[in-house]
């Protein structure tokens, strides 16, 4: 281990905006797993190996016995729902995790309430809220946030925090320059401006408490210049946006495939169903238009039309999302994918994945949690690009462009982890010449 991280000790205090179904299948899941009665399946820290040094060298440790990661027992779980439902609660009403699971752990999560939340309904139009807090305007919404942050920490023990968005996904907006500096963006807290929505005040009111944040919804949130500009003076890790699950990791597995073999792609229409609460929010056009542009941009980016506008250049993407209450959580998606071969000659891909939302993501959120705390006593800050992996649209610096292929995403992570710990990237070529 390199020296200059420091070991992870004590407790480690996750707050989470928004105790709905992913949250909840993430909390209920490590106490499942603190008992021994399952495996972190889908979780890259936990069930991950890494390789090493030379492939001669058969070195390849789980992630977790590798880097210093916070052990699940020390997690201490705390959030913000407009919703006065505890975690117990919630997870019955999220329906994703059997009853007789949740009945083994009840007392647990039934100890975790909701703080009171706040919340826009301009920003989430189909939600009715009760659990929410009072304030004179936006800067006094931050500073409960802070005092909220501050009483956790000191009543729950916990030596760090992270905080993770799981909230909603908020109504489509694009940067202002309400968001082009912190003096700005406070100038903007204090007349309340309508452009700065809640998921940003939690970030602001976490950056300004010290606490790293990552972001697992497509709403802008830290990915504006003003929360950039914050993390960087603090010294804080921040990342986002949109978990990868489902069909946007399909379309990121596949599409990198199919460019490798030079096969030309004409057309890629996706469809989705979703009966659970993030459905019924994403039936609004404007919040579903949100998710629509987080979707949209992966095939762009791996794809690269411009470059090569031979087998790409007409391309075709749509992607839908309907609100189909009886499936629940679990999302059925089906993609038609229209490739083309040698001498121009048609094919046709058909996906049709029968998927359960909240089970892909939940790992997705223990591992994210995990390597901003990493990120975070390695003295990592600003925006933490190789968590990309995780990402939909991955935040990145200003000019540059997203890496969405996931396979070099998972290469960018594992060489970060190994070159933190001073091992040195692997990327030589298998063969001399
Ligand atoms: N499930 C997945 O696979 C997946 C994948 C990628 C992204 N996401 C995103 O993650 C987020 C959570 O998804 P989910 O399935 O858990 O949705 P959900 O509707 O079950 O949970 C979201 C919770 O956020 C709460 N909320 C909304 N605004 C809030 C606020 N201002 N303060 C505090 N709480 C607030 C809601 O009351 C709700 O309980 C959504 O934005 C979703 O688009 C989910």
């Amino acid at each position: 281990m390199n020296n200059s991280i420091k070991k992870s000790e004590g407790r480690l205090g996750v707050l989470i905006p928004g105790l709905g179904a992913v949250a909840t299948t993430l909390i209920a899941g490590v106490e499942v797993l603190k008992k021994g009665l399952s495996l972190p399946v889908g979780s890259l820290s936990q069930m991950g190996t890494i390789r090493l040094g030379k492939r001669s060298e058969k070195r390849s440790p789980l992630i977790k016995d590798y880097v210093s990661l916070a052990g699940l027992d020390d997690l201490v779980f705390g959030g913000w729902d407009v919703y006065e439902d505890n975690v117990y609660e919630a997870s019955v009403n999220a329906g994703v995790l059997a009853p007789d699971l949740l009945e083994s752990i009840k007392p647990a999560l039934e100890a975790i309430r909701p703080m009171k939340a706040v919340f826009d309904q301009t920003y989430v139009k189909n939600l009715a809220a009760a659990n929410l807090k009072k304030g004179a305007d936006k800067y006094a919404f931050a500073e409960a946030l802070v005092q909220d942050i501050r009483d956790f920490k000191s009543e729950r023990g916990c030596d760090r925090l992270v905080m993770i968005w799981c909230g909603s996904t908020e109504v489509y907006t694009e940067p202002a320059d309400v968001h082009a500096t912190v003096s700005a963006f406070e100038k903007g807290l204090r007349r309340s401006d309508p452009r700065i929505s809640p998921s940003m005040i939690y970030a602001y009111a976490a950056l300004k408490s010290g606490v790293p944040f990552a972001n697992g919804a497509p709403n802008l949130t830290v990915d504006i210049p003003a929360m950039v500009e914050m993390a960087e003076a603090n010294g804080l890790a921040i990342s986002g946006k949109d978990l990868k699950t489902g069909q946007t990791m399909m379309k990121t597995i596949l599409a990198p495939g199919l460019k490798a073999r030079a096969l030309g792609i004409k057309g890629w229409f996706s469809a989705n169903m979703l009966g659970n609460r993030d459905g019924l929010v994403l039936s609004n056009p404007e919040n579903f238009r949100t998710k629509e542009v987080s979707k949209l941009g992966v095939l762009e980016d791996i794809l690269r039309p411009k470059e090569n506008p031979a087998l790409y250049g007409n391309l075709c993407h749509k992607t839908h999302i309907s609100y189909y209450p009886p499936h629940g959580d679990n999302k059925e998606s089906w993609d038609n994918i229209d490739i083309f071969g040698w001498l121009g000659y048609p094919m046709q891909i058909k996906i049709n994945f029968l998927c359960r939302d909240s089970i892909l993501a939940a790992p997705l959120v223990l591992d994210l949690i995990l390597f901003t705390d990493l990120a975070q006593r390695a003295g990592m800050t600003g925006i933490q690009e190789w968590l990309s992996f995780y990402y939909k649209s991955p935040q990145v610096p200003e000019g540059r462009h997203p890496v969405n292929d996931i396979f070099r995403q998972l290469a960018n992570l594992e060489n970060t982890l190994r070159c933190m710990t001073g091992e040195g990237a692997v990327s030589a070529p298998v063969q001399a010449f």
